[in-house]
């Protein structure tokens, strides 16, 4: 059987409002199109991984007016046994997308900020070696998950999205994996231009494969002397690009724990970003939605 993934992830709802441009200070705007889709970028990897065939389990928290999100992982026989509902209410994202499909999304952290460390360990007891932990930064305790996951002999994958101070307190010299895109490889290497990001981010974090996504410049993996490209696929028109870089991230994974290949996971990600900007919403399980 292959190894399973256990992501532990937002859930949110999020409310997409279709722009001309983003609003600007002081201005009220009017939108022509309102839509309410599930969302969460740990939501989003999620689907991602089982939509790539690879076996999750969602260890997190919504609200009472989340379960729906719940109800609808379940049904795509994503494992829902460690998602629990909260007293408070379900994480949501505000989300504007404009006319070039690029979006601005302000979020509520909810229920996902609300679990808590004996929930981490049920979830954690009795995996195997083989297993992933895959975690994102819209949760607490991220650096708590981390370091007990690795003291179980378990391989951890950092999404560091969305990124802040915090990141750089989190134990991330043990990651087996760290996604970064552009703007977080800037910040977290202190540098620009993707080889010399490589070169600081490789030095710092020897021991852990680095996938870092440049947009329309495709993505690079790197791990000890190897340094692996991808083009960006083509999208044909560019709808919205929310979730594009959770899509990436969750089938990277769900390939790579699979066949252990980075050029295929490289690919097979890639395909699935294009397939998330292409369309409305932030996965690509949204066409009967
Ligand atoms: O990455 C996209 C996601 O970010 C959205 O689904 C939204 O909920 C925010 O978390």
């Amino acid at each position: 059987m292959s190894p399973a993934i256990l992501n532990f992830g937002s859930c949110n709802i999020d409310h997409v409002y279709t722009v001309e441009a983003f609003v600007s200070p002081g201005e009220t705007l009017s939108t022509k199109t309102y839509d309410t889709f599930p969302g969460g970028k740990g939501f989003n990897q999620s689907i991602a991984i089982r939509e790539a065939g690879g076996s999750c389990t969602h260890v997190g928290r919504v609200g009472k007016d989340g379960e729906w999100l719940k109800d609808l992982l379940s049904s795509l026989e994503i494992n829902t046994d460690f998602l629990t509902v909260s007293t408070e209410p379900t994480g949501h994202a505000i989300i504007q997308i404009n006319r070039e499909g690029e979006n601005a999304i302000i979020t509520y952290g909810g229920a996902n900020h609300t679990m808590t460390q004996s929930e981490i360990e049920f979830a954690l007891e009795g995996r195997k070696e083989t297993d992933f932990v895959l975690i994102q930064n819209e949760i607490k305790n991220v650096g708590y998950i981390i370091e007990r996951a690795k003291k179980k002999g378990l391989q951890v994958a950092f999404n560091a999205a969305p990124i802040n101070k915090g990141v750089e307190d989190y134990p991330l010299d043990v990651l087996d994996l760290l996604f970064l895109n552009e703007i977080e490889a800037e910040q977290l290497s202190g540098t620009t231009g993707s080889a010399e990001m490589i070169r600081v981010l490789s030095k710092r974090f020897p021991e852990t494969k680095l996938i870092i996504t440049l947009g329309g410049d495709g993505s690079i993996y790197h791990y000890k002397d190897e340094t692996l490209k991808q083009i960006a696929i083509d999208a044909g028109q560019i709808v919205d690009t929310t979730g594009a870089g959770d899509a990436f991230v969750g089938t990277f994974l769900a390939y790579f724990v699979e066949t252990g290949e980075a050029q295929e996971a490289l690919m097979g990600a890639a395909k699935a970003s294009a397939k998330c900007i292409s369309r409305k919403g932030a996965t690509n399980l949204l066409k009967n939605f």
